[in-house]
């Protein structure tokens, strides 16, 4: 099958989550099954500056735009796949954040942005003797690709998929935005891209694809609830015969600590030596006080509310107080951020905080820590919960989303049939969090079962083959 993905990140082009690492991987993993894969993403000035001899694919007119848009290619480290990048100097060729501008504010210009994007892509599949290529199937991710289902004519015999990695970010515009673009007045409807008199791009993807997918099983679930529908669910209810749950993989290329370039030592469930190596390297480079028999906690993430910062920001002083050593990596809210650097000062030795974006580090801190928090709000799958089992760092997390679909937690009877791989939580609150985290020292202690919880984690398939293939057959259903 010949597969475009559309996305606004793919690794290690444009990585600001687990989008990027999906929209690389996926396709990595069909093209190893032995399809024909494109992935399309913005060329931002990053990402262009990362190409190596870059080949132009088509130079494309796009009516109302001034100049062609031009489509670069490049190939994806260890993959047939290729890359397809948008270049288009006015709407991609800026500094700093794909969405935010320095100040943390979304860009002016978002929609004209996303929308030039996804004309991009529409382009593809009207006019393929341009591309000298046509695709079976386009993949479209987020809201930053929610406009291709709506703009491919009817007429064409394409199946069109829609992924939602996270609804809450949706992608709303005034009506004059809607004006403006230019778009078919037929769109603004109801049953069309119209909500609460706004425009939303995520709606395009939600009505007009053929399936809707999101990250996880129990995210699919979710996301037909008042809880977690973000105002979409009874949309989603609506669709729920064409919407399911596609667990996300990880990628043993780029997260496996026996290869993984990034950390000092490496190791495997068999020689777990190497993994306290790590955390005595790691620890000293990151300046914090060893004590003999203290799990190093570690949090990767991005600072905003759905990861729970502030119930982590709640749970730290007790942690602290017992001397328990802390490692935080993220970048975010400047509210949050400001909170945590303020704990870092505060307690030098205790935790150290990183404020900023770091893929190094973040190999690092899975490899060196025992204990990975991810007390999330909502989670539609989670990736870094699955790197830390598979590096043996145990995760606590909240009952949530991808993170109940994937950790099996510590109870009599998971520890007793050696299933358990990690803690859980369902009640959102620093208490919750805090009894599990309590839970997790506790069985510290106990290191025969901590090996195995390691190890039960490390060994588990989290492989990217079983979900591509989950994909495929949807492509190929009715
Ligand atoms: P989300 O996509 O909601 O941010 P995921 O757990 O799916 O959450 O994926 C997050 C990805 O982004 C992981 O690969 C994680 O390591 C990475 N990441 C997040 N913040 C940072 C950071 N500050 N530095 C390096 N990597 C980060
Ligand atoms: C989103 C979600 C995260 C998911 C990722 C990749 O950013 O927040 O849970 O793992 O997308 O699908």
């Amino acid at each position: 099958m010949r597969i475009l993905h559309v996305a606004s990140e793919a690794y290690p082009f444009m990585k600001t989550g687990g989008l990027a690492d999906v929209c690389a991987s996926l396709p990595r993993a069909q093209a190893r099954l032995g399809h024909d894969v494109r992935v399309l993403i913005p060329a931002y000035r990053a990402a262009t500056a990362k190409l190596r001899a870059p080949k132009t694919i088509a130079d494309v007119q796009l009516s109302g735009l001034p100049g062609d848009v031009r489509v670069l290619e490049t190939g994806m480290q260890d993959s047939t796949s290729k890359v397809w990048l948008v270049d288009y100097g006015p709407a991609f060729d800026r500094d700093g954040n794909p969405y935010l501008d320095d100040t943390g504010i979304a860009w002016r210009d978002n929609a004209e942005r996303f929308l030039l994007l996804c004309r991009t892509a529409v382009s593809i599949v009207h006019e393929p003797a341009l591309f000298g290529w046509r695709p079976d199937v386009v993949h479209c991710h987020d809201w930053q690709a929610g406009m291709v289902a709506p703009l491919i004519d009817d007429d064409q015999d394409i199946v069109k998929i829609f992924t939602v990695h996270n609804l809450s970010y949706q992608g709303i515009f005034p009506r004059a935005t809607f004006t403006s673009l230019g778009l078919n007045e037929e769109l603004w409807a109801m049953d069309g891209i119209e909500y609460l008199d706004q425009m939303s791009f995520i709606k395009g993807g939600i009505v007009f694809s053929d399936w809707i997918t999101t990250v996880s099983p129990t995210y699919a679930r979710e996301i037909q609830t008042s809880e977690l529908g973000c105002g979409l669910e009874g949309l989603l209810q609506h669709r729920s015969d064409r919407l399911m749950g596609i667990l996300n993989g990880i990628d043993y290329d780029e997260w496996d600590p026996n290869t993984d370039p990034h950390i000092d030592y490496h190791y495997t469930a068999d020689t777990l030596h190497g993994k306290l190596r790590n955390k005595v390297a790691c620890m000293e480079r990151w300046s914090l006080h060893r004590s003999d028999n203290a799990p190093l906690f570690g949090f990767v993430g991005r600072l905003v509310e759905q990861k729970g910062i502030d119930l982590l920001i709640a749970a730290l002083p007790e942690l602290l107080a017992h001397g328990f050593p802390f490692v935080v990596l993220g970048t975010g809210d400047p509210e949050l951020e400001r909170k945590l650097q303020a704990i870092g000062r505060a307690h030098p030795e205790r935790i150290h905080v990183r404020i900023g974006y770091d893929e190094k580090m973040s190999h690092q801190i899975e490899a060196a820590a025992d204990i990975f928090v991810m007390p999330s709000r909502f989670e539609p799958c989670g990736l870094n919960q699955m790197y830390s089992m598979h590096y043996g760092t145990v995760p606590v997390v909240s009952q949530t989303g991808g993170l109940t679909d994937t950790v099996v937690p510590a109870a009599p009877q998971t520890l007793a049939d050696k299933t358990a791989t990690g803690f859980s939580f369902t009640e959102l609150t620093a208490e919750g969090l805090g009894a599990a985290i309590r839970q997790s020292v506790e069985l510290f202690d106990n290191k025969e079962r901590w090996g195995a919880i390691m190890r039960t984690g490390m060994t588990r398939d989290f492989s990217w083959r079983r979900s591509a293939l989950a994909y495929l057959d949807l492509y190929q259903a009715d």
